[in-house]
């Protein structure tokens, strides 16, 4: 499977990784099946698993979706040390609801916890994951950076963010990596430029719902730009639009969602697809209507 750095000082990893998400909201598959997807995605050679605390039901239920991804980890026959593994703190829960809370002192507990819930001594990557109106910016990336100071955070990524807060953090701190939604659909990481300056720096950029999110990627196999390509190429309309995400700077990395072995499967060909400049410009020149 081809790779890209993760960004500055961090190793290479798989051009697609696995988004941990769909494994823990309400319509979760029972365990043993999210963990033999999991494993799947690692046996087709990804080396990234995107998850955060509150990838649950809700408050009570926080770090599920961390400790389901320790779980296939630690009964995965590979090499676990190859595998990188992000989460996220930042949001919380209340009645299933999504908050933000980006105080230092939430912060740093929701960083112990994932530490525990991961099972391990330090996480790879430890991703803000967005910016909280209530608290100055500066105040989160700040908590974030004592905490990898301490060595309880290896890796700092932010999500969410415009370039003027990828700037204001990188006086803070090494950036690493940039989350933000990145899809046919949804192309605001293209137009405020977030994705050329990350790739301009080196930065990861982890492109998230890649292919439209749980219910518009169901619009993706008949879509009139797509599907003629797919058929061309005989690979499957999301694995088509997931290396036109790919394609949009050399810093992306993708990590799609999935609840079933063939869809994780699916995904990881996408790896290794490479669409031509007129398969790109078509889609990019599509309409993809969220409606
Ligand atoms: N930072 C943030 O604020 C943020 C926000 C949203 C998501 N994320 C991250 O990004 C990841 C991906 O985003 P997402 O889950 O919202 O959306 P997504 O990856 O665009 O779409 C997920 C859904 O698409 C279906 N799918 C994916 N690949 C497929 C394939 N090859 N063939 C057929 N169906 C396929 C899956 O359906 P099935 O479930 O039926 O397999 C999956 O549930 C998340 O898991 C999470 O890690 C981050």
């Amino acid at each position: 499977m081809r790779t890209r750095p993760l960004g500055p000082g961090a190793p290479d990893v798989s051009t697609i990784g696995l988004g941990g998400m769909p494994l823990s909201f309400a319509d979760r598959p029972a365990e043993a099946r999210a963990v033999s997807v999991i494993h799947a995605a690692l046996d087709a050679g990804m080396t990234l698993i995107d998850t955060a605390d509150v990838y649950c039901l809700d408050d009570n239920d926080i770090g599920h979706n961390e400790r389901l991804i320790a779980r296939a980890l630690a009964s995965w026959p590979g090499d676990r040390g190859s595998v990188i593994v992000a989460t996220k703190g930042g949001l919380t829960r209340p009645g299933g609801r999504w908050e933000r809370n980006g105080r230092p002192e939430h912060l740093r507990a929701a960083c112990e916890r994932s530490l525990k819930a991961l099972g391990v001594g330090h996480i790879d990557l430890y991703q803000l994951h967005a910016p909280d109106p209530a608290v100055p910016f500066a105040e989160s990336v700040g908590a974030i950076a004592e905490l990898q100071r301490e060595g309880k955070v290896r890796r700092v990524g932010l999500s969410n963010v415009s370039v003027a807060e990828i700037k204001v953090a990188q006086d803070i701190v090494e950036v690493v990596t940039v989350q933000n939604r990145l899809s046919p659909f949804f192309r605001e990481a293209l137009e405020t430029g977030v994705v050329n300056y990350c790739a301009n720096k080196a930065i990861g950029f982890l492109a998230y719902s890649p292919v439209g999110g749980r219910q518009l990627n169901k619009k993706l196999p008949d879509h009139p730009a797509v599907k003629p390509i797919a058929d061309r190429i005989a690979a499957s309309a999301h694995a088509v639009v997931l290396a036109w995400v790919l394609a949009q700077g050399p810093s992306v990395i993708a990590i799609p969602g999935a609840r079933t072995v063939e869809h994780a499967l699916d995904s990881a060909s996408a790896a290794d697809l490479v669409l031509s400049e007129q398969e790109l410009k078509t889609i990019a020149a599509a309409d993809f209507q969220r409606v």
